[in-house]
């Protein structure tokens, strides 16, 4: 029997390509979209959509029970810089739509569960550089907080109550598709298209921050990955480290310089510096290469002229 599999914030910026990555790979009708809100067009006219408040579970179980759901990819969440803002709403949103669905998992409605976690598991007396799986974990960020307590409930449930549950720490992901939801690193997208349409850019972290950060091709084709691999191969049940480069605002305007000379940054720190200073600036992914063969395949150079030749047709 073909699997059914139902997104959870398919009309985010991560949601939206993984819902066409996965459309592609099991057939448009086996991948069900949900939201609160519409999404774009591609995403809406390519299979079937639902609105749904992952926070109601009788609701949540009504949709698994109607397209005979048995995998969620749960991509609701408050990210970093908003979740500062309104750290309850963020706690109620990340937690209680990651219990739903682990709940769902546990009743035995559903058999697998994807929940990214993120870099902002870690915090300021972390290992800043190739900051290892296994590490001190002192987060100070609402958001950073809620991942982390996530990782333990994931880990928890799968010791206690089987559940397949499978995460990887996502880095800042930089894609073109869709707009990034309010995270520390949005600058890495906003910068391409200010650097297309004003050729200035005003970033809102300091020049030598540097972040772990991946394209989004790389960020589907890992999350993919770990869903497919045998279950035997999973030796992480809280969350895998996952990498692809690291760099600088400066590097980042450098390197568009190079495709666009008249290009120019300046910078404005805001609130969003100081939760970047409390995350690594380079991961060690060695356990997701060892474990399920992750293997990154975009660099700086090839993400800006992605991202650049797919803005610019866009326009
Ligand atoms: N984008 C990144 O750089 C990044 C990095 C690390 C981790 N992550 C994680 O990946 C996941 C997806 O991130 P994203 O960047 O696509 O976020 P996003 O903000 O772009 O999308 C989240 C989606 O969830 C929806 N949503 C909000 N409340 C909901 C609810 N109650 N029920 C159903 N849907 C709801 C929103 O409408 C939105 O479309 C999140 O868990 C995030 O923490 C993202």
């Amino acid at each position: 029997m073909p699997k059914y599999i139902l997104i959870i914030g398919a009309c985010g910026q991560i949601g939206t390509e993984l819902t066409l990555a996965l459309r592609e790979k099991y057939g448009n009708d086996h991948v069900i979209a949900s939201d609160i809100r519409e999404g774009n067009d591609e995403l809406m006219q390519s299979g079937p959509f639902e609105i749904l408040d992952a926070t109601n579970y009788d609701n949540l179980e009504e949709v698994i029970a109607y397209y005979d759901i048995s995998e969620i990819y749960l991509m609701a969440a408050m990210l970093s810089a908003t979740a500062e803002k309104f750290p309850m709403r963020a706690w109620n949103l990340n937690m209680n739509t990651l219990f739903n669905v682990l709940n769902l998992a546990k009743e035995k409605k559903i058999d697998k569960i994807f929940w990214p976690s993120s870099i902002a598991v870690f915090g300021p007396n972390t290992p800043k550089e190739n900051t290892p799986q296994n590490t001190i974990m002192e987060p100070s960020t609402v958001y950073g907080i809620s991942k982390q307590s996530g990782e333990r409930w994931c880990e928890y449930y799968f010791n206690k109550f089987n559940v397949d549950v499978r995460s990887i720490r996502y880095p800042g992901l930089i894609s073109w598709k869709t707009m990034p939801g309010g995270g520390t690193t949005d600058y890495a997208v906003e910068i391409y298209h200010k650097a297309l349409s004003e050729s200035s850019y005003m970033c809102f972290l300091k020049e030598d921050t540097k972040l772990p950060m991946m394209f989004m091709d790389d960020a589907i084709r890992a999350t993919l990955q770990i869903m497919e691999a045998p279950e035997s191969k999973i030796k992480e049940r809280s969350s895998y480290n996952l990498a692809a480069m690291s760099f600088t605002p400066k590097e980042m305007a450098e390197n568009i310089k190079a495709i666009l000379p008249k290009f120019t940054i300046d910078y404005s720190p805001d609130f969003r510096q100081n939760i970047a200073d409390s995350w690594p600036s380079s991961i060690d992914d060695s356990k997701a290469q060892k474990d399920w063969k992750w293997k990154a395949e975009f660099d700086l150079q090839k993400t800006t002229e992605t991202m650049l030749e797919n803005l610019k047709n866009r326009v």
